[in-house]
């Protein structure tokens, strides 16, 4: 989809507790990776559990132009009958990938090294995000790109007609990166090698292996090097999706603010990966316990239950720690408006080429609602008015970024006053339930 139609203004007011369970959706990440990989295995690829926001949806489109059936059983039951590594046929129209730099980065990998040409376009967000990242370790491989200025949407890539395998070190910390490059490198001959120097989510290493690719990771002083051998024959799955921890952030986040709340938020993956905010949470003194805790598809799974914590402290959250929890720094800086002292986060940059620049977003709509912020160009600081000392009563902008309509609805939850975004619109196109799961624990959201 392009854009998101008319603005749906939202205003979040202050809630009494939050109690209940809350069963959030499926994980992004894992339901691009499902529908990617299936359509690139040869045969029925099974998928309960997957998100149906509308990047996800996006992509499944983009899966069935690319020759795969992908049929919806509904209640989150998919099947992908794949074509095979190499086996895309060149889709008949423009790629549209709507707002999801996940869904065409990795979309791109996969197609660059088959010999067909393909257009690819997104939503006012997306066609401003930089995907030189993308294409220039495709051209590695042979495949030519060719957009507008700044290397940006709409662009066309020509597949290579005969790929060769490459070795590729990932310049910045990003898991779509070395996704693409590993997806391109599924259908070179020979092996593909990436290496990156801070380890980011390892969705795509651990799916290739389960779909019966011979992919291994190695630690070393170069940093992580993951070899894959191309031309694989990739063998159909049975995936169970787990609940995204992305998308548990919202309600764990509202509980620790909103007082007398206690949230149960069931079987969220722990992946070391994905998991620094609980981690980060739990340091300023969240009262964030996991219960339950098991393997579940080989992640480690926990229920996590999060009630109101007044005693929060802010801390330096550490820059190594960044790329564990890149998506949740938004509604950290929320939680941090209602602690004691500042929280430092640094070492990140890559919050500034998101679906918005998310430093710049953020510390507009906090400092609208009353709150200090400090930024220099990969590090931001906000000052804790500890937990009832948030003015509110500020209208944000929310930039066609999910992420920070959501934050700012938090952030109404414990406010002196009601905070409203411009749109909600995006919030569909990661979490499409947010509304009804968070009202349903007492969230009191109007739309004016
Ligand atoms: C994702 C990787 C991250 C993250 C995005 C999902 C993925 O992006 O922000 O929401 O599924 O690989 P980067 O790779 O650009 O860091």
């Amino acid at each position: 989809m392009s854009g998101h139609g008319t603005p749906i203004p939202m205003t979040s007011h202050r809630a009494d507790a939050l109690t209940g369970v809350a069963e959030v959706p499926g994980d992004k990440s894992i339901s691009h990776r499902s529908l990617i990989l299936g359509a690139m295995a040869v045969g029925e690829t099974k998928i309960s559990g997957l998100l149906e926001g509308e990047d996800v949806l996006d992509t499944a489109k983009a899966m069935q132009a690319f020759g795969a059936e992908v049929l919806n059983h509904g209640g989150g039951n998919w099947s992908v009958f794949g074509v095979g590594v190499g086996g895309f046929a060149e889709p008949d129209n423009v790629i549209d990938c709507g707002n999801s730099g996940t869904g065409v980065r990795l979309i791109m990998g996969t197609m660059a090294t088959s010999p067909i040409t393909v257009t690819f376009t997104g939503d006012a967000s997306l066609n401003k995000r930089p995907m030189a990242r993308v294409t220039d370790p495709l051209a590695l491989f042979g495949a030519q790109a060719v957009g507008r200025s700044g290397g940006r949407l709409p662009m066309t890539i020509v597949g290579a007609a005969d790929p060769v395998p490459v070795r590729y070190v990932v310049p910045v910390p990003s898991a779509q990166v070395k996704s693409a490059v590993l997806l391109a490198g599924l259908n070179a001959p020979g092996q593909t090698v990436v290496i990156e120097q801070e380890a980011t989510r390892d969705h795509t290493e651990r799916m290739l292996e389960g779909f019966g690719a011979e992919i291994s990771t190695e630690e070393t002083d170069e940093g992580r090097v993951i070899t894959l051998a191309g031309r694989p024959e990739l063998k159909p799955q049975v995936i169970a999706v787990p609940r995204d921890p992305s998308s548990a952030a919202f309600p764990v986040c509202a509980a620790l603010i909103t007082p007398g709340s206690d949230v149960l938020v069931p079987g969220i993956g722990l992946n070391p990966t994905r998991a620094g905010l609980f981690t980060t949470l739990r340091e300023m003194g969240a009262d964030l316990t996991y219960e339950n805790e098991r393997i579940e598809g080989g992640e480690p799974v926990a229920d996590l239950r999060a009630k109101y914590s007044p005693d929060m402290k802010g801390i330096e959250v550490p820059p190594e720690r960044a790329a564990s929890m890149i998506d949740e720094y938004p509604v950290l800086s929320v939680v941090a408006s209602f602690a004691t002292g500042e929280t430092m986060m640094a070492g990140v940059k890559e919050l500034r080429v998101k679906e918005s620049d998310r430093i710049d977003a953020m510390a507009r709509g906090l400092r609208a609602n009353g709150v200090a912020v400090r930024e220099g160009e990969d590090w931001w600081a906000v000052t804790g008015l500890g937990p009832d000392g948030v003015p509110g009563g500020g209208t944000c902008e929310s930039f066609l970024d999910h992420r920070i309509a959501m934050s700012f609805m938090v952030m109404g939850m414990a406010a002196q006053k009601p905070v409203s975004v411009d749109d909600g619109g995006p919030i569909a196109t990661s979490f499409p339930i947010f509304e009804p799961l968070m009202t349903a624990l007492g969230a009191k959201f109007t739309h004016e």
